[in-house]
């Protein structure tokens, strides 16, 4: 018997993803030919080993799907080795660390307070549990990354390991000046680029290819692939991080997943794939401008990049926690954040992040964006109306009847 209960979810899920402006910068909407990948017949084969090293029969076809997803990615970033079979962002950094250090090592990443993620010495993460993380972070008044304090406490700190990269940072990373300080220093210089990748891709950030010893991602995000993760390398380092990832922490690859990993990677290398980045990084600046416009205080001063953090607390008196949920009401997805030297506690924040990835892959350009960032604020400064929320509802529904991306489809790509 059909399990109703799941696939009524599930439809009201396609229905939230069909009536909202999704502006949570880590998301995208894949296509339907990874949505087919993804719920493909591939999730039914164990695979556990490398292509042509498998402990399991029958593998010849999945590693085809393997070896293609590899081959694109080494191609698209100019790297001498992939992995593609991390499940997620966080197993692809964790593999780095377990292949690259030993426990109680010292790491240098960027503060989590300031943009950086869970993985890059968070406390209550594996990476801050097992290994002595430091950070470096932003400058207090251009909220950009303090590129002298990094090169002093590369040198001060002396890290086995530096992690460059960050979950909420708005502005461009200058990788090769990390490189460089790593390389003076004597440390191994890795780049998490899971955000950024689809701009790098596109040549539209600049790369950490060739500085960066170690690269990882995740598809999801710009890149606009399944849910996963991948990491590049230097050949010297292959074998370990093979190693590190299975079977030093992962069982069977997830099959399906790699063959929605080869569709995105074939999917990026082709044209319109440049112009859908460029038109990220417009739609971003479109949303820029009429932030400053209507008054309201962006972090760093704005974006170079695919992602805004709004300062609400300072715009309109309110948390990131109050803007989220008056937001959500309204039918525009975003998420608290915390902005560098909060005062607020992380699960209250001052900020919200905002993304343009998602709405760009649904057609939205910069007088889209320009108009949600207009109801954005309208809503915001008006917290108690009941008569804007209604209007504020009213124009979501027009900028999202627009939109034909999965109209006619189900949620299983058909
Ligand atoms: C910079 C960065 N690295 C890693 C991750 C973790 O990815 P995942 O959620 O797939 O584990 C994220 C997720 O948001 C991220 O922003």
């Amino acid at each position: 018997m059909k399990d109703n209960a799941v696939f009524e979810s599930m439809e009201r899920e396609l229905n939230r993803q069909r009536q909202n402006i999704e502006l949570i910068a880590s998301e995208n909407f894949v296509s339907e030919d990874i949505l087919k990948a993804t719920g493909s017949v591939l999730t039914n084969k164990y695979a556990e080993g490398y292509p042509a090293k498998r402990y399991y029969g029958g593998c010849q076809f999945v590693d085809e799907v393997e070896t293609l997803a590899k081959d694109r990615l080494c191609t698209i970033f100019g790297a001498e080795h992939a992995n593609v079979q991390p499940h997620s962002g966080a197993q692809a950094n964790t593999a780095v660390y377990l292949a690259l250090l030993n426990h109680g090592d010292k790491v240098l990443g960027m503060s989590l307070a300031d943009g950086g993620h869970l993985t890059h010495g968070h406390p209550l993460n594996f990476s801050g549990i097992n290994y002595e993380f430091h950070s470096y972070g932003v400058d207090k008044e251009s909220e950009m990354i303090d590129y002298e304090e990094f090169k002093r406490k590369v040198f001060e700190i002396k890290p086995k390991l530096v992690v460059a990269g960050a979950s909420a940072y708005s502005r461009t990373i200058d990788f090769e000046f990390m490189a460089q300080c790593c390389q003076e220093a004597g440390a191994i210089f890795m780049v998490d680029m899971a955000h950024i990748a689809g701009l790098v891709a596109a040549g539209l950030h600049p790369s950490p290819f060739p500085h960066a010893d170690v690269v990882t991602t995740t598809t999801h995000k710009t890149l606009r692939g399944p849910r996963g993760g991948a990491i590049m390398c230097k050949e010297q380092y292959a074998k370990d991080i093979d190693r590190a990832l299975f079977p030093g922490m992962q069982g069977g690859p997830l099959m399906h997943v790699i063959a929605g990993k080869a569709i995105c990677f074939h999917e990026v290398m082709q044209d319109d794939y440049k112009e859908y980045a460029g038109q990220i990084i417009k739609n971003a600046k479109a949303m820029e401008e009429s932030f400053i416009e209507e008054g309201f205080r962006l972090v760093a001063g704005g974006t170079d990049n695919h992602l805004l953090l709004v300062d609400v607390k300072a715009s309109c008196g309110m948390t990131g926690k109050v803007a989220e949920k008056l937001l959500d009401e309204i039918n525009i997805t975003t998420n608290k954040n915390a902005i560098p030297f909060d005062t607020e506690k992380p699960f209250q924040a001052s900020g919200i992040r905002v993304g343009t990835p998602a709405m760009t892959t649904k057609g939205f350009k910069e007088a889209d964006f320009r108009e949600v960032a207009k109801i954005i604020t309208y809503c915001l400064k008006n917290a108690d109306n009941q008569a804007v929320k209604e209007e504020c509802i009213a124009r979501v529904k027009v900028l999202v009847d627009k939109v034909t991306m999965y109209q006619n489809k189900t949620y299983i790509g058909d």
